[in-house]
């Protein structure tokens, strides 16, 4: 682990606002610890591994901490480092995350309360752990959401509720944070290249191999895809020149949901969600959206006109627009 305070950049205003990443061993945290960290921000980088912890140190401006968001005694350890920097905490971004698949009912009970503790709960202890610190920097928290917050489809339940969940946290902490100063955003990206498929795989292939009547087949069906060779590099070459679609993903760089996380962590007035990923992706998002609103409106008392519901979206965005930037929060 590197001493705090080592190679801290020479930009007073920069190294003077700490960030905090939960889950920086891989993917998209490790993509967030690298940029802030390059930036010459001072970061607290959460991992579990000696040998990530061993990695992420030996990065300037990065100290690594021992940080398994489901261990209370690692959470009280971590506030301890960061209150000996001294400098408050500008951003929390909870960023550790569980992926998983599998048949509603294939999951067990202790599957179920991993994923919601590291996806769900974590989140909201690391902020009442922190919130002193955030406090004194007037900071920021960043929720590293999904889209999986919006939808949900078969396989993709259990994970897509613990997203669902997260974006009611960030909705009530926004409004709870907001008059004390500290500004709360959730990033919801799409399909991200990161190691979450694969450190998911073992537990997607136990519940796969354990889904009971009436699922044998079709779970039978989804070992077989899984074991199944990778495509000849042909077949790699077409489907990179055809266009998106449920069977054919194109994941985005980690690198979005970096820039989205600074935005939340600096710019003067933070969005409180940040959708981010591809156009086919943000396009099923929207007809999520939409279905929703029409499924609320056929409610007995509503039943806008499209000309009433269009009116009203047109309103609220003039409404947005016309939102003054002195809202900022610093
Ligand atoms: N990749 C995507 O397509 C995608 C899409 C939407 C949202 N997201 C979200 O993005 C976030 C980051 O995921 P990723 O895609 O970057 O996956 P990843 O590469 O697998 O990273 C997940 C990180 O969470 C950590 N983690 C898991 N359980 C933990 C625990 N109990 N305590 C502390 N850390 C823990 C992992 O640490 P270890 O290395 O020790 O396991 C790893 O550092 C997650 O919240 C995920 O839900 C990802």
């Amino acid at each position: 682990m590197s001493a705090p305070g080592e190679a801290l950049s020479v930009n007073p205003d920069v190294a003077a606002r700490p960030v905090l990443v939960t889950g920086a061993s891989t993917g998209i945290g490790r993509h967030l610890t690298e940029r802030l960290a390059a930036l010459g921000h001072p970061v607290f980088a959460g991992a579990r591994k000696p040998t990530d912890l061993e990695a992420l140190g030996a990065i300037p401006n990065v100290t690594a901490l021992r940080l398994d968001v489901s261990n209370p005694q690692d959470v009280a350890d971590a506030v301890e480092a960061v209150q000996r920097r001294g400098l408050g905490l500008r951003g929390l971004v909870n960023n550790a995350g569980l992926g998983g698949l599998g048949l509603l009912t294939s999951w067990s009970d202790e599957e179920l309360r991993e994923l919601f503790e590291v996806n769900a709960l974590a989140p909201i202890r690391l902020v009442r752990a922190f919130l002193p610190q955030l406090l004194v920097a007037r900071g920021r928290v960043v929720n590293i959401g999904s889209q999986g917050g919006t939808l949900s489809m078969r396989y993709y339940g259990p994970y897509t509720m613990t997203k669902h969940a997260l974006e009611a946290f960030n909705t009530a902490l926004a409004d709870e944070l907001a008059p004390h100063g500290i500004g709360v955003s959730i990033v919801q990206p799409g399909g991200v290249e990161s190691a979450i498929i694969d450190s998911a795989m073992p537990g997607i292939r136990r519940r796969f191999l354990r889904a009971g009547p009436p699922f044998e087949e079709e779970a039978a069906g989804i070992l077989a895809e899984i074991d199944a060779p990778p495509p000849a590099p042909e077949e790699q070459a077409k489907r990179a020149e055809a266009s998106e679609s449920a069977e054919n993903r194109k994941p985005s760089s980690p690198e979005i949901v970096t820039v989205a996380a600074l935005d939340a962590l600096f710019a003067p007035a933070p969005r409180k969600r940040y959708l981010v990923g591809t156009r086919w992706e943000g396009g099923r998002v929207l007809r999520a959206l939409i279905e929703r609103l029409l499924d609320a409106n056929a409610c007995p008392t509503l039943g806008y006109t499209v000309t009433e519901l269009v009116a009203m979206l047109e309103e609220q965005a003039q409404a947005r627009a016309a939102i003054p930037a002195e809202s900022a929060r610093d």
